[in-house]
Parts: structure tokens; C-alpha cells; sequence
């Protein structure tokens, strides 16, 4: 079993406990000035847990609601939010509720971002149910919602209280969800832990599924993105670090209009980035090579084709632009991120190199 604390800059206290079984603990975690829990997560969620949430919580919430929306990311709007706050009001849910968001990143998400500005603000626990949110997106507070204009652009810092991460909720999750967290993991690897790489290396075939190695998978995982927050919560510096694979694999998901998944774009985002720090911040090419052959046995492969022409447009968008600039987040070998020699931890890479590298690699 992992437990972390996770003290936040603004002394926010954050319990993180990494264990199969975990949520069966969910009670003991509840505190005494809560008097209300509701419980927020997608339909298929709710189904598969929410009747079992909803008996947990029955010995210490005096009140609990069930609140489901429409699975999938085209949920993840002000105007579900608006819709979940409603009934929330009609509940007569008040200031001592503890919203417990149940789910993967679309949920926890959501329902973290109803949960920051719900009354100004309640409190909220995160139950992360898929790979992908049991290792990144269930961490660090970042909640918010997808407008037309592009994903995740409103939303607020807002800790969870606690984050009860149980890898046999894993069990019931989509091969290709589980591939998605796994490209996840790998890159959370490659920023904060060659440990963890070197061990994936060593399991490829064990974590293609289920299996209780993946609590010391996930709990490393935890671990270096606690790491990572703890130094730097509202991101203005080094939480850049975590977007390693992710502005080229954003620009993929967008030139697709998201038919490819999240977790293959930033696969090949990585492979493509790689390449970037081989030129760019001196990657050993072995660790590149290594990068490239665990996405591989990892399943992550055969990449679908996307020309680069397609992908070009959308980089010049990318979040982390500054001056019209890409930015990119390279690593220097697996388990360290570069910094530049101004100390700034994202790297100015040309369009051209781009292209040279993405053309090479990924065809
Ligand atoms: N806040 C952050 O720091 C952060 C980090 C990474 C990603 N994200 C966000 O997370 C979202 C992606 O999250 P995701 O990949 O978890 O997608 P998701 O929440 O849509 O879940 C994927 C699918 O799996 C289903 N599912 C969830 N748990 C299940 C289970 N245990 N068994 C069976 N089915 C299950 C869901 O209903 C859904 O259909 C994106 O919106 C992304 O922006 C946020
Ligand atoms: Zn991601």
C-alpha cells in the first residue's frame, strides 16, 4: 500500500491512498463536518459503482445523492456542469457537502470543477476508475470543462481532499482505455522515474491487463506526479514537465477531430518529441529507441497515419506557445527533464525541425 500527503503550497492538505481495496476506506476518510456526499460521475460509472459508493457512504453521510451525465468527453461542457449545480440546488445540498467525483478524467473533471465554485467552493474527494485518471488526472487539482474554442479552457485549481486510488476498480475498464493510461504511465516514467521504466520494461506482457502489479505501477506514478505538484501547483514553471509527448499528440488528437484516443496521440506525440530531445537537449538515441519500444509493447502500435499537414495547424495553437514560438517539454534522459540554460523546462523547437522529426518517425 502507497499513502501520500500531498501538502500544497497553499497548505491545502491533500490524502492520496494507492491500494486494491482502497475504496472500501472511503468512510474512514470522511470528516465530521460533512453532512451532505454527492456523488458525481458518468452513467457508465454510476452503474458499475455507484450503488456500492452509495452504501460506503451511508454510515457517515446524512445525506447522499447519485448524479449521472451522458458518458464521454462530449460531457464535459459548462452546460453539463450547469445542469449537475441545479440539481444539486434542488437537492438542498449545502456549504457542508462533499461532492465525491466517481470516474475517469471526464468525471473527476467535471465534478471537481462543480465542486470549486458550487457554493464558492465545497469540498471534494476523487474516486479515479480508469488507468488514466488513477495516474494523472485524479492528481494535482486541475479541474475544468472543453468549450468549442478548445478542451479543458475553463476551469479552476481545486485539491480534492482526498484521492482514493483502488486499482480493482481497473477490472471492469476497455482494453483500449487501459492502453490510454499506459501511454500515461510511460510518460510519467520518462519525466520523474527511470525505476518505473526500467520495471515496465521488465512487464510488458503482465500489464497489457489487470493484474495486482499495477498498484505499485500506479503508486509510482502517484508519487512523481505529487512530486511534481507539490513544486509548482498553479503551473507557472515545472508542472510544464508533465506535458512530455503531449504538444504534438494534442495537435494529432485535434487534426483526427479526436478519432484517434488521447492516450495513442501522446504515444506517438512521445516517439515524435523523443526524437526532438536526440537534437534538441541530447537524449542518448538509446533512450529513444527504448521509448519507442516499450509504446510499442505496450500495444500502443501500429500507429494510425496522420500527415504532418494535417497536424501543422494545430501546433501553432498549443497552450504553451509563447510569441508564436512551439514550445515543447523534452527530456534529457529517461527520468530527467531538461531545462534550458535559462532554466525555463520548455524548449523552443522550429516547425521544420518538427516536421523532420514527425516525418522520420511516424510516417
Ligand atoms: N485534470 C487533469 O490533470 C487531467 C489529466 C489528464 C487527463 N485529464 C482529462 O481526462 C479526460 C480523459 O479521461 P479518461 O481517459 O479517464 O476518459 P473518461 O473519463 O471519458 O473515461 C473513459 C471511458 O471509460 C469508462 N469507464 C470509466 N471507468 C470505468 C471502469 N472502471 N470500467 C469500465 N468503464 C469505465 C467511462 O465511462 C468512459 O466511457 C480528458 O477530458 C482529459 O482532459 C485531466
Ligand atoms: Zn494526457
Amino acid at each position: 500500500m502507497a499513502r501520500l500527503r500531498l501538502t500544497l503550497v497553499r497548505r491545502v492538505e491533500c490524502e492520496v491512498v494507492v491500494e486494491r481495496g482502497a475504496v472500501r476506506e472511503l468512510a474512514t476518510l470522511w470528516r465530521p463536518d460533512w453532512e451532505a456526499a454527492a456523488v458525481i460521475g458518468d452513467d457508465n460509472v454510476i452503474a458499475l459503482h455507484g450503488g456500492r459508493l452509495r452504501d460506503l457512504l451511508a454510515p457517515v453521510a446524512r445525506k447522499i445523492a447519485v448524479l449521472g451525465f451522458l458518458p464521454g468527453e462530449a460531457s464535459k461542457t459548462r452546460a453539463t456542469k450547469e445542469d449537475l449545480e441545479d440539481r444539486l440546488l434542488a437537492g438542498g445540498f449545502g456549504r457542508r457537502s462533499c461532492i465525491v467525483a466517481l470516474g475517469g478524467g471526464v468525471s473527476l473533471d467535471l465534478a471537481g470543477f462543480v465542486a470549486a465554485t458550487y457554493l464558492r467552493g465545497v469540498a471534494h474527494v476523487n474516486v479515479p476508475t480508469t488507468l488514466t485518471a488513477q495516474v494523472d488526472a485524479g492528481i494535482g487539482g486541475k479541474t475544468g470543462v472543453d468549450t468549442s474554442f478548445g478542451k479543458n479552457l475553463v476551469g479552476a485549481f481545486h485539491q480534492p481532499v482526498a484521492v482514493v486510488v483502488d486499482p480493482e476498480l481497473l477490472e471492469t475498464l476497455p482494453a483500449g482505455e487501459r492502453r490510454n493510461g499506459l501511454a500515461e504511465m510511460v510518460k510519467t516514467a520518462v519525466v520523474a522515474d527511470e525505476e518505473l521504466f526500467s520495471w515496465m520494461e521488465g512487464h510488458t506482457p503482465a500489464l497489457a491487463a489487470p493484474n495486482p502489479l499495477d498498484a505499485h505501477a500506479i503508486a509510482r506514478c502517484v508519487e512523481a506526479k505529487c512530486g511534481v505538484v507539490r513544486d509548482d501547483e498553479t503551473e507557472t514553471g515545472r508542472r510544464a514537465v508533465l506535458n512530455f509527448g503531449h504538444t504534438i499528440g494534442h495537435a494529432i488528437e485535434s487534426a483526427s477531430s479526436f478519432a484517434i484516443p488521447h492516450g495513442v496521440a501522446v504515444a506517438m506525440g512521445m516517439v515524435v518529441e523523443a526524437r526532438l530531445a536526440v537534437a534538441l537537449t541530447g537524449l542518448p538515441e538509446e533512450h529513444a529507441r527504448r521509448v519507442e519500444t516499450l509504446i510499442s509493447k505496450l500495444g500502443l502500435t501500429p500507429f494510425p497515419r496522420v500527415p504532418f499537414e494535417a497536424v501543422r495547424p494545430f501546433l501553432a495553437a498549443d497552450k504553451k506557445n509563447r510569441a508564436g514560438e512551439v514550445r515543447v517539454a523534452l527530456p534529457a534522459r529517461i527520468g530527467v527533464m531538461a531545462r534550458t540554460p535559462g532554466g525555463e523546462w520548455t524548449h523552443v523547437a522550429t516547425p521544420q525541425r518538427i516536421e523532420e522529426a514527425y516525418a522520420r518517425h511516424l510516417r
